[in-house]
């Protein structure tokens, strides 16, 4: 580990607070000349340090670089040896951990963040806006022996966590739009993608990838998502969010029998209770949701009194007017 990478994981790990010249040299058995040689370059990497005579230096709060340090030092002690690549440009971070895994640099539970992403892909062959600096996109990868059914999961599992992480981070009460789609309010803020590398012969999901683009302060939206797209807009560094979410998903994915996370899932539904429309083999029907079951599956109420159980798939929900707030349904 380089200097600059050690003097940094201090920092991180008492971000916000002061630590002296001395302090640092001492821990790390340096110079402070070397101490200040490496908070320089730090500077110029785009770290907000401040420094303060007989005080030291703090690393700001808000400084926002993404780095495996700044994601290490916010991960629970028994999470800190997780494997973390931290890139700056990638096509997708779902790509990258890809190439990892084929390469073998990856051959464990890993995650993998970048500033920007140049093509990044969402569900059913679309693409996820993700220009740098204003969006988290990381993946996490997991190894399983799960079934591929069982591994599907992790894709529920990935949107309680989300939301719970920005919950615990902000003053938003995020909520989940089935399948995955994060939402505060009427707004999609967070998309998920979840790729299963595996074997087919015993039907194992060997790997998954767990993909999520969590729009931060994003503005510019491109026109198609004007209207349904949003940014948290709240202050809130990605290191901290990205540790905040990998840990909760990292203890559920530990035991994906565990079906605990559904009744947080449930709570957080957009859905329950409101009407919708979905298409069936080319049919278009309309229904009221009515549950979600215990895989997760959306349980709903047709006009003729029977019900049926969606598996997967895409849904429209029709929300009351205060929610749009301009006197009109609007469909999300
Ligand atoms: C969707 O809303 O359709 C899913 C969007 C998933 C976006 C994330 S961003 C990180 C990861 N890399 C990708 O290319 N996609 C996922």
């Amino acid at each position: 580990m380089s200097l600059k990478s050690k003097v940094l994981e201090i920092l991180e790990r008492q971000r916000g607070r002061y630590l002296s010249g001395e302090e640092l040299a001492h821990s790390l058995g340096m110079s402070r000349n070397a101490v200040w040689k490496a908070v320089e370059a730090l500077r110029r990497d785009g770290h907000d340090i401040d420094s303060a005579p007989r005080r030291g230096y703090c690393l700001r709060a808000a400084s926002d670089v993404l780095t495996a340090e700044g994601i290490a030092a916010r991960l629970p002690e028994e999470m800190r040896s997780l494997k973390i690549f931290a890139r700056g440009s990638v096509d997708s971070t779902n790509n990258e951990a890809k190439r990892l895994l084929a390469s073998g640099e990856i051959d464990g539970a890993a995650l993998v963040v970048a500033d920007e992403q140049t093509a990044g892909r969402g569900r059913q062959g679309r693409s996820f806006f993700s220009p740098a600096n204003t969006g988290l996109y990381m993946s996490l990868v997991v190894r399983t022996d799960a079934s591929f059914a069982d591994a599907v999961s992790l894709t529920t599992m990935a949107s309680v966590a989300v939301a719970c992480a920005v919950e615990s981070l902000t003053p938003l009460r995020p909520q989940i739009k089935w399948v995955n789609d994060v939402y505060v309010g009427d707004r999609k803020v967070c998309g998920i993608l979840t790729e299963a590398v595996g074997d087919f012969e015993s039907n194992t999901a060997t790997n998954v990838i767990i993909g999520i683009g969590v729009n931060i302060s994003t503005e510019n939206f491109p026109e198609e998502l004007k209207t349904r797209a949003a940014s948290l807009d709240v202050e809130l560094t990605r290191s901290a969010l990205a540790a905040e979410i990998t840990a909760r998903l990292i203890r559920f994915s530990q035991d994906l029998t565990d079906r605990g996370y559904i009744e947080e899932y449930r709570r957080r539904s957009l859905v329950i209770g409101r009407e919708i429309t979905y298409t069936v083999s080319g049919e278009t029907r309309s229904a009221r949701a009515v549950g979600i079951d215990e895989s997760g599956g959306l349980e709903v109420l047709l006009p003729n009194g029977e019900h049926e159980t969606l598996r997967s798939g895409e849904i429209t929900v029709r929300l009351a007017p205060q929610t749009a707030g301009d006197g009109h349904d609007r469909e999300v």
